[in-house]
């Protein structure tokens, strides 16, 4: 018997009226309101608890509502609440933590913009480098997701994405992803040698005009469904660039702060991007987004700002992440946790059916399910039923994937051990529930 009857009376009724009121504008997520949230739990309107594998949808990287990052910013809000083009304490204070908080590999980044949401950072980059270079063409990768305006949206490489909202940005060029389960060249990672990253000189001589000015990624894939490239992949990549004279942009809008167990995810690589964006995390809840650059491609641009970019309580809030993070020591949980949970999310692939691969890094993992382990068909449908069926058991989750055939989980980074091996032990009862 599932734990909650969901959607609960009170969940049903704000449903509809959001269906009402809100046309167009559906959620794919499972029928339950939020009402109020703590660490790694939420709470619906119907009084219903659940352990959270979404962090909001990787954005509460310090838990829900952490009380240091609540005083921080009700104190901020207190005090102070705009300019717009001015500068403030607090805005010169997060630009200065952001520029030193670069790892060692990336201390070429020396300036950071000051931006709202991951959109607007991508977009910031890809402006900049069309100004820096003269030059108009951008290269991003099959399954790519940078955000939904027009600039972020045309380097998408899902079709979902951009269906039926063309023409896109002039310049866009695609290369493929190295997406080793289900990889397009039926190649084996071990052997392959980076042959999908070789793919690159195809696109400059066939593709594109001779004018690529940089070329953006994701560290890790998102939306596509948690695709974490092999080691040494994206090392291959910046090292094209270079060879190329493209800029190399890393998009970790979802992977930052901490997410992947290192404060950035370029540190697994030791990667020198040109520019680094970063958003969603880095506020935990209060939007707040960067572009961290190097101030050379800035030189004489100017028009580089945003009403709400450096807001002085996204500012206060960005800060207090920061400190929480390093004095609680979340990186080391993350690790913890984050090994743990994909230990036995790669024992259930060995016992389920229909588990046909388990994937991450730190605390954003990714559990894949298909019909068929030798055909690997995906198993959409499924993966569907089992998000409903988690969440009536009390874990609120979702899914990613070409076909909505991966399970998301990336709980906050302040998940304690026993609440990992709760949430897991749900996800096992849902799949024997279901037949898996
Ligand atoms: C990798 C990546 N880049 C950019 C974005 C866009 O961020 P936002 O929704 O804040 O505009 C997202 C959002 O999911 C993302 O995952």
């Amino acid at each position: 018997m599932p734990k909650y009857q969901i959607p609960g009376p009170k969940s049903a009724e704000y449903l509809q009226m959001s269906a009402e009121y809100e046309k167009g504008c559906t959620s794919s997520q499972p029928p339950v309101i939020w009402e109020s949230a703590q660490g790694c739990v939420v709470r619906d309107v119907d009084g219903n608890e659940y352990l959270d594998w979404t962090s909001g949808v990787l954005v509460t990287n310090v838990g829900h509502c952490h009380p240091r990052h609540v005083q921080a910013i009700q104190d901020q809000v207190a005090k102070l609440m705009c300019p717009y083009d001015y500068r403030t304490s607090v805005r010169s204070e997060l630009a200065k933590r952001l520029v030193e908080s670069m790892p060692a590999c990336a201390k070429n980044l020396d300036s950071a913009f000051l931006l709202t949401t991951g959109s607007e950072a991508t977009e910031a980059a890809m402006r900049v480098a069309k100004r820096a270079t003269g030059k108009h063409e951008i290269i991003s990768f099959w399954g790519g997701f940078h955000g939904r305006t027009w600039g972020a949206m045309s380097m998408a490489g899902k079709q979902g994405t951009k269906q039926q909202w063309g023409p896109l940005m002039p310049g866009t060029l695609y290369s493929p992803y190295a997406y080793c389960y289900r990889c397009p060249f039926q190649m084996q990672p071990e052997t392959c040698g980076n042959f999908c990253a070789g793919w690159l000189d195809h696109i400059a001589e066939t593709e594109s005009i001779g004018d690529i000015a940089a070329l953006i990624l994701e560290p890790y894939q998102g939306g596509a469904g948690f695709i974490f490239p092999p080691d040494g992949w994206l090392t291959a990549v910046q090292q094209w660039c270079r060879d190329h004279h493209v800029l190399f942009i890393v998009d970790e809008v979802q992977a930052s702060f901490g997410r992947t167990g290192l404060m950035y995810c370029i540190e697994h690589e030791n990667l020198s991007p040109n520019m680094l964006c970063l958003g969603k995390g880095i506020g935990s809840g209060i939007p707040c987004a960067a572009t961290m650059f190097e101030s050379r491609l800035l030189d004489g641009i100017g028009e580089m700002s945003s009403t709400s970019g450096g807001n002085p309580v996204s500012c206060a809030a960005a800060l207090a992440v920061l400190d929480i993070i390093t004095e609680e020591d979340l990186l080391a949980n993350c690790r913890a946790v984050g090994a743990y949970m994909l230990g036995r999310l790669k024992q259930m692939v060995e016992k389920y059916e229909v588990c046909g691969d388990a994937r991450g890094k730190g605390l954003v993992m990714g559990l894949e399910f298909v019909t068929d382990k030798q055909t690997k068909e995906p198993a959409g449908d499924f993966c569907k039923a089992l998000c409903e069926g988690l969440v009536a058991n009390g874990v609120i989750c979702g899914r990613v994937g070409w076909w909505g055939q991966v399970l998301r989980i990336a709980p906050p980074l302040v998940i304690t051990m026993e609440q990992a091996e709760q949430s897991l032990d749900a996800l096992e009862t849902t799949l024997g529930e279901m037949g898996g």
